[in-house]
């Protein structure tokens, strides 16, 4: 959740640090902490609230120096946002400073039993445990102590330490938060993102569960917490400097939601020859028989991503003729989920790193299942445990209200359904006339976009009324959930979204005079019962805005507002009909002056369960 950059080298570390964790701000904002080893002693610096602060805290200090340093943003899991709780933490009698991502599980057992044995805490935070842990069992060899110390935790972690006695040795260890180790001519990174360290050096490895890496300025050592020597595979990062930066735009939900045409024409780029209704995905190929022959796909996310999966149910059923179900992966791993031959899990998510969902993919597997990733992060953990899957190409997701990587997954969702479907019963022609209206989504995203200014004056119109219902039917029942989520996630307006349907089961008794219910009413199978779920909320006072299709001029009759969006198959449409809520979330959040890109509570990766 939290971002971590640490430095050891040849140069003053403490710009290059605070330019490495503005990159990665987005995963958590709650605190900021920077460390450096200065003439031989840990100075440490932090506060609550942004890198924004830091630095101003810094300049007040007159700043840090040193050649090896450490810095962290927080996403508070224990103990409230306060100074004191933000990392680095130390154990001042030992010299060990450390920062870490994630929840130390057994820490009041922990925390417990080195107070008997003296140490003093000064934070409600379970990390602390863990830098008083290894002060306790470090004897001279900072890599050892830690070793020994990890092995007596549970939980997940990623960490970075160091120590007043060895200046030069920085030691990092992971287990369930991504954390990569950048290898440069002289100096070495860590970061729990590639992102920052792009800009230093491109030759890259990530560190796997239960490793640890020794760093110098002239090399490092990887094993496992037993000690036993790793030899890892030190990649290329293919990280594109613009694709990390705001260029033009003001917020990074915006930048992300108009580079949609883009990133969408990547995502299809190769994968399809429309003349010949064929789809290609080369990631599925080893496993052409297994996903042929599949009796049931179970597809797993959290929120955006499975939205996208529940998207993928309806696709499954329609385009593959597989029985389908989407799933809070959280829920999954906890029930006790009966897996039969033939169950395909997809795991859908943009980071491949969130724990819910690595913990149902592994419970899947280990129950036999055959395990595909929709996923954007290249070489991300999930990425990693899966058999096969097909990646979103949709670039970095630096907002941290996710936009372009669900149209990436209803893209490659559907994609897969057809690849699924030819195999199975869909004809060459049926096939390509899909292909054909998956191919123009990218220029229809671009006439919904052109449509923003008014757009933005839907959203003013409404924009304070505190209670919004989001409305949809089938292939855009999801749809409508996702809009309620987008608007809940950045603007902090309460939002529900639902089948229209279930509306007059109960919700309908929220109505009362300009409630706003958005309406996900484009032409498709429902459309005449949307019509009528429209009339039972205008009946009641309630405001409607609906998303309809272009030419549908009728609808204006029914709604106050109308979003119009090209007319396209239904089952591709929420690719389109998303569009139009994700800006209206935008466009909320700004006139009501709320940090987009950094939502109050919220981080972009959710590494704890
Ligand atoms: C979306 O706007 C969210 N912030 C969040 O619901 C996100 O989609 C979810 O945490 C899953 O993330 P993932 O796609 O990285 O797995
Ligand atoms: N559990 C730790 C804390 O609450 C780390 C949180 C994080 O990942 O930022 O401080």
């Amino acid at each position: 959740m939290c971002g971590i950059v640490a430095y050891v080298g040849t140069k003053q570390c403490q710009n290059l640090l605070l330019e490495g964790l503005k990159r990665l701000e987005y995963r958590g904002y709650d605190s900021a902490g920077i460390a450096t080893l200065e003439n031989g002693r840990i100075r440490v610096v932090k506060t609550v609230g942004r890198v924004a602060n830091l630095e101003d805290k810094l300049e007040e200090v007159g700043g840090v120096t040193g050649t090896m340093g450490m810095c962290h943003t927080r996403w508070a899991t224990h103990g409230g946002v306060t100074t004191p709780n933000a990392h680095p933490h130390t154990d001042d009698k030992s010299g060990i400073c450390l920062i870490h991502n994630g929840i130390i599980e057994n820490y009041a057992s922990l925390k417990t039993l080195l107070e008997e044995k003296g140490h003093r805490f000064v934070s409600q935070t379970d990390t602390e445990v863990l830098a008083m842990l290894i002060g306790e069992l470090y004897e001279g060899d900072l890599e050892a102590a830690v070793q020994a110390a990890l092995r007596e935790v549970t939980g997940a972690y990623g960490i970075v330490v160091m120590c007043e006695k060895e200046p030069g040795v920085l030691v990092a260890a992971r287990k369930g938060s991504p954390l990569m180790v950048g290898v440069g001519d002289g100096e070495h990174l860590v970061a729990s993102d590639g992102s920052a360290l792009i800009s230093h050096t491109s030759r890259a490895f990530a560190l796997e569960d239960y490793q640890v890496v020794k760093l110098t300025a002239e090399g490092f050592r990887t094993s496992t917490i037993h000690n036993v020597p790793v030899t890892p595979k030190v990649q290329q990062l293919e990280i594109e400097l613009e694709s990390i930066e705001l260029g033009g735009y003001s917020h990074f939900m915006q930048k992300e939601i108009f580079e949609q045409p883009k990133s969408l024409r990547n995502t299809f780029r190769g994968r399809f020859v429309v003349e010949e209704g064929r789809v290609i995905l080369g990631g599925l190929a080893d496993h052409a028989k297994d996903l042929t022959k599949a009796r049931r796909v179970v597809m797993l996310g959290q929120g955006t991503a499975l939205h996208a999966a529940m998207i993928g149910r309806y696709l499954m059923e329609d385009l593959a003729k597989v029985p389908a179900v989407a799933e809070f992966a959280s829920e999954f791993r906890y029930r006790n989920p009966i897996i039969e031959e033939g169950t395909v899990a997809i795991a859908v998510s943009q980071s491949g790193e969130t724990a819910d969902t690595l913990a149902a993919l592994s419970e899947a597997q280990d129950r036999g299942a055959l395990a595909l990733g929709v996923i954007n992060v290249v070489g991300s953990t999930m990425a990693r445990q899966t058999d096969a899957g097909v990646y979103l190409r949709v670039g970095p997701e630096i907002g941290v209200a996710s936009t372009k990587a669900f149209v990436g997954q209803v893209a490659v969702l559907s994609m897969i359904a057809m690849w699924m479907g030819r195999r199975r019963y869909m004809g060459a022609s049926e096939c390509g006339d899909l292909l054909r209206a998956l191919e123009q989504i990218p220029s229809h995203i671009e006439r919904i976009l052109a449509t923003d200014a008014q757009i933005r004056r839907v959203t003013e119109k409404y924009v304070d009324r505190e209670n919004w219902l989001f409305l949809g039917r089938g292939y855009n029942y999801p749809t409508a959930l996702e809009g309620a989520l987008k608007l809940k996630e950045i603007s902090y307006i309460h939002a529900e979204g639902m089948p229209a349907a279930e509306m007059k089961h109960g919700p309908i008794a929220l109505i009362n005079e300009g409630m706003p219910a958005v309406f996900i009413a484009n032409k498709g199978r429902q459309y005449e019962k949307v019509m009528s779920n429209i009339q039972e909320v205008r009946a009641r006072g309630g405001h409607v805005i609906a998303v309809a299709t272009e030419g549908d001029e009728s609808i204006r009759n029914y709604a106050e507002d109308v979003l119009f969006v090209p007319d396209i198959p239904e089952a591709l449409s929420p690719m389109t009909t998303i569009v139009p809520l994700q800006l209206m979330a935008y466009h909320a959040a700004v006139l009501r002056g709320h940090d987009v890109d950094k939502p109050r509570n919220l981080a972009k990766s959710v590494t704890v369960e």
